[in-house]
């Protein structure tokens, strides 16, 4: 059978906010250290000790933003510890994250360097659960301020003289959890305290960002919309934080201390995956909601700075460095992902994977041994998704019922879509999650006229198979025949367990 769905061309809804194609790097594990970072004395290509081969690889994606240098490492991390000459940095122990010596080696010089040399926006989260208000705000003043003040002085004496522009700021992180352990009220009174204090210098502007729920915990997304405002004082404009977070990872076990292996697992296991996974539209759809009843304007950002997989971590590795491979299955809860947030457009303003290297859903796995780079099958949905960064995000109508499956006691829609236009161009992704069986979509572009529709196809034989240094090229990218156009309706054919995207000419 044939699913029929219908595509208004001229009918456009949302701009998808290229920050929704976010990226996230923690102090943990190896995803500085030895992903990002390999210092400058390393055989490893690099510059001032950034690795040049995963900057290629990143920059090849358009990363729009960088979410740094935590997660739960945000709430201990003292930022003055991570300047100045690096042997003379303090060091620390990681205690969230495997009980390792940080040697504060990669600071905020090496973390703006990095983004300027991925050409992404940098998103810093500051530290509430153990820093002070003084300790944020005089990093926001050192990052960003000109001209002659203690902090900018510093951050000469450091050896850059222009300040940075930041724009992103989080306030905190998971304070529910590792951020400090309180109640949504004891937060959201901490967020106004340090909001208050995270000044704009200059033309720089902050987009302050609340430490969010986790997963469907809407009474604190609520509690943080009534505290949005600063209580009427008019030295005070705006509201004290700009956007609320909001974080859910695809779990696939019964548990946190039994969630599967990453590339081990039968058909069950995979469906409850991608159960997991499609809860994203109901968690967005939930925030949403709420945000609405206090914001019908939408002025307020939702943005999901923590997604992705987390499995257990591969046998013989730290397991505390959440170290975990990546097969096909992991870029269909991509996929997924993305056609949810193409929907939510109105408004979720950003997205954060985590984490980009070697951590959890990683786009990017470095071997320690050879030094080999690896891109995962999740890299290539980032990759072939590019498109609709920044574009309208295009309602997708369905005139018959999409296939689903019982899976537990829910069902799984089997079939996800999204589509996307700028000026030129139409992009319509499709994931088809059936492990077994093949679907066809016949799509009706109205409003419009598509030419010359080009597609790609990301699947292999197993769901289980995935990139190594022997076989870099299991799962990757390739044409599909399996599309036409013809009278206006565009047909495409997925195989099993397949995601195509499909171009053309508008
Ligand atoms: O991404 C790993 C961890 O998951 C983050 O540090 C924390 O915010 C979340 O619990």
């Amino acid at each position: 059978m044939t699913i029929e769905a219908v595509i208004n061309l001229d009918l456009g809804g949302p701009r998808i906010n290229r920050h929704v194609y976010g990226h996230f790097a923690e102090h943990l594990g190896r995803c500085v250290y030895g992903g990002f970072y390999v210092g400058e004395d390393s055989e490893i290509p690099n510059q001032d000790g950034i690795r040049l081969d995963v900057v290629d690889a990143l920059r090849a994606l358009d990363i729009p933003n960088l979410r740094w240098p935590g997660g739960c490492f945000a709430d201990e991390y003292h930022w003055q510890d991570g300047i100045g000459p690096r042997p003379s940095r303090p060091a620390m122990v990681n205690t969230h994250w495997g009980g390792v010596e940080e040697n504060n080696h990669f600071g905020t010089h090496e973390f703006m360097a990095l983004c300027e040399l991925l050409g992404a926006e940098p998103y810093i989260s500051g530290n509430v659960g153990s820093g002070t208000v003084r300790e944020m705000s005089e990093w926001v003043e050192y990052l960003t301020r000109d001209g002659d003040s203690p902090m900018a002085r510093l951050r000469k004496a450091n050896g850059r003289d222009e300040p940075w522009r930041v724009r992103f700021w989080g306030l905190g992180n998971e304070a529910w959890g590792c951020g400090g352990t309180m109640t949504a009220e004891q937060y959201a009174q901490e967020a106004r305290r340090y909001g208050t204090y995270c000044r704009d210098y200059g033309d720089n502007t902050l987009y302050k960002i609340a430490a969010g729920a986790n997963g469907d915990d809407y009474a604190w997304t609520e509690t943080l919309m009534k505290q949005l405002g600063p209580l009427g004082c008019r030295h005070i404009p705006g509201t004290t934080y700009h956007a609320v977070s909001v974080h859910h990872y695809t779990i696939t076990g019964p548990n946190w201390e039994n969630k599967g292996s990453a590339t081990v697992f039968d058909t069950g296991e995979y469906y409850a995956t991608m159960v997991s996974a499609a809860r994203i539209e109901e968690i967005l759809a939930g925030h949403a909601a709420v945000m609405d009843c206090y914001d019908p304007n939408r002025g307020v950002g939702l943005v999901l700075d923590e997604w992705g997989t987390w499995f257990d971590v591969e046998p013989g590795t730290n397991p505390g460095f959440l170290y975990q491979q990546n097969t096909l299955r992991d870029a269909l809860v991509a996929s997924v992902h993305f056609d949810v947030f193409h929907r939510h457009a109105g408004r979720l303003v950003m997205a954060n994977i985590a984490q980009t290297v070697n951590v959890l859903q990683a786009m990017i796995l470095t071997d320690p041994d050879t030094n080999a780079l690896v891109l995962t099958p999740t890299y290539h949905v980032f990759a072939m998704n590019r498109g609709h960064q920044d574009a309208t995000s295009l309602p997708v109508g369905f005139r018959t019922a999409l296939p689903a499956r019982p899976v537990g006691d829910t069902t799984l829609t089997t079939v996800s879509m999204s589509a996307s236009r700028t000026d030129g161009r139409l992009l319509v992704s499709l994931s088809n999650l059936d492990a077994a069986e093949a679907a066809d979509v016949a799509i009706d572009l109205r409003g419009g006229v598509v030419e010359a529709v080009e597609a790609l196809i990301l699947t292999s034989e197993a769901l289980q198979d995935h990139n190594t240094p022997q076989a870099p090229s299991a799962v990757a990218p390739r044409p599909h025949d399996g599309v036409s156009i013809s009278g206006g309706t565009l047909r495409v054919h997925l195989p099993a367990h397949s995601f195509v995207t499909v171009s053309g000419t508008l």
